[in-house]
């Protein structure tokens, strides 16, 4: 087996992972807790090859170098590692995914990664050791792996640190749709961002405890299929990440104007009768959580404020699958 080409969808966290405690190992200071969405995936192909000379890196059509390169070859070198393969890699990945705007691109760009390149190095890993190995490259990844309802565990060390699907078949109807406000790359980086809020922010010791409470709680609310409970509990995580930022030395933020108007035009639809909450990552973006059965009326709602073409509506998504190997 020397080719392999894996499809990964995007996730976003309901309770956010947002600072680390090893960068090398990539092992986070907190469990975080994700939904996988079906709307947005990379398609990765890895092959090694003797015909190379040195690593090849291409992002939708684009020969990528430098820091991004580096990233992935953390991955691929991880694989060659395992496998014992001293060969070179070509990874070409078709991203649909708005690329750092806030839309995890990051977590399926390596959840693909992690599973064509170790298929492609003729690896038979598990799911688990695949959360381990994505996890190298983007924490985000660990979960993506898996499909619906996902938790990362911290853990203690490098084998103790993946995650595991509490529900992969999400069999009630959340929803989320993203609204689409700025599709630009983001200023600082989630790896900057949360590096500066673990060593500046005073309150990181209190968002440890927040994390360890909402766990528990988002938990209980899934087992109860209780979407009004998850998306409070997601929209008061999200904004405790975000008042981090706003408290580090210098303090920095990821919302714009837009972002403002977006979680008051949410605020509004609940306030008057129709249950939905908001989330954000590192970027401007708005992910709406509700039942589905509220969907045309947030989007009568959202539509006029944000245009149609800019709210899109994504389900439960699957896990990392592979498409072909050869
Ligand atoms: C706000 O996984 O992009 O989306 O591990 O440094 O690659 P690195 O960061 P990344 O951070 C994601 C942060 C977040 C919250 C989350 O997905 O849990």
């Amino acid at each position: 087996m020397t080719s392999a080409t894996a499809r990964a969808h995007t996730n976003i966290a309901l309770v956010k992972y947002w600072g680390k405690r090893d960068s090398e190992l990539m092992l986070p200071q907190t469990d975080s807790l994700s939904l996988t969405l079906s709307e947005f995936y990379a398609d990765t192909r890895v092959e090694f090859s003797n015909r190379l000379d040195h690593d090849e890196l291409i992002i939708d059509g684009q020969s990528i170098n430098g820091k991004g390169l580096k990233k992935v070859q953390k991955v691929l070198d991880l694989v060659r590692k395992m496998s014992h393969i001293d060969l070179a890699a070509r990874v070409e990945s078709e991203n649909h995914v708005p690329m750092a705007a806030g839309l995890a691109s990051s977590a399926s760009a390596f959840a693909a990664l992690a599973t064509a390149a170790s298929t492609a190095a003729g690896l038979n890993m598990s799911r688990r050791d695949l959360s381990r190995l994505a996890r190298r490259g983007s924490g985000s990844a660990t979960r993506s792996i898996f499909g619906g309802l996902v938790e990362w565990h911290r853990g203690i060390d490098d084998l103790t640190s993946y995650a595991e699907p509490i529900m992969e078949e999400v069999d009630f109807p959340i929803e989320m749709m993203a609204i689409l406000l700025n599709t630009e790359q983001k200023k600082v980086s989630s790896t900057l961002g949360m590096q500066h809020v673990v060593e500046t922010s005073p309150y990181y010791p209190a968002w440890r405890e927040v994390v360890a409470a909402d766990m528990q709680k988002i938990k209980q609310a899934i087992d109860k299929h209780d979407i009004n409970e998850i998306g409070h509990i997601a929209q008061t995580n999200a904004l405790r990440m975000h008042a981090l930022n706003l408290a580090a030395d210098p303090g920095f933020t990821y919302f714009n104007d837009a972002t403002l108007k977006a979680m008051h035009a949410v605020d509004d639809l609940r306030a008057n009768g129709t249950n939905c909450y908001y989330t954000m990552d590192a970027g401007p973006n708005v992910k709406v959580i509700y039942d589905r059965a509220d969907r045309n009326k947030i989007q009568a709602a959202l539509s006029p404020l944000f245009g149609a073409d800019n709210l899109i509506v994504s389900q439960p998504g699957p896990g990392t699958v592979l498409l072909d190997q050869e």
